[in-house]
């Protein structure tokens, strides 16, 4: 094991993660040397590149806590649809590809012309009728995962 994993490792023991591991890592190791070992840089929750990690008790997502709540990350909205439940589906509507897509009353929704699915990206309506992408998610402790 070189010294930059001895140094990340102490840094793990520490309890920091994510983005907080990374910035304290980057400020010890100098710019020169500073990448990026744990995550994807362009994914701001802290995931590797196929997944976003969402921390249910940090500001930006304690709104997922409430069923009937959605937050949108990277283009994709998550909804907490039930005490048990999450979805996620693109944000992009399959109707003509506006980025409006939302969740409400327990449904995804998009306000350009009405598109309407469910909480599997169901059709509920003809403009709807393409669907929506959908991603899987999982609760691990307060930690939801999205993968993509
Ligand atoms: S683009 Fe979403 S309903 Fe038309």
């Amino acid at each position: 094991m070189n010294e930059k994993m001895n140094r990340m490792e102490f840094l793990k023991s520490l309890g920091l993660k994510g983005a907080s591991l990374f910035a304290v890592y980057c400020a010890a190791s100098g710019l020169s040397s500073c990448v990026n070992e744990s995550m994807d840089p362009t994914n701001p929750t802290g995931g590797t590149g196929n997944e976003l990690l969402l921390d249910l008790n940090a500001t930006a997502y304690t709104k997922l806590n409430t069923v009937g709540n959605y937050v949108i990350v990277s283009g994709i909205v998550i909804a907490r649809v039930s005490t048990t439940a999450f979805a996620a589906v693109t944000q992009v509507c399959s109707h003509e590809g506006k980025r409006q897509v939302v969740f409400n009353s327990g449904e995804f929704y998009c306000p350009a012309h009405g598109a309407r699915f469910d909480t599997a990206g169901k059709g509920l309506n003809s403009t709807g009728s393409k669907g929506l992408k959908t991603y899987a998610t999982s609760l691990e402790g307060t930690t939801l995962k999205v993968t993509v």
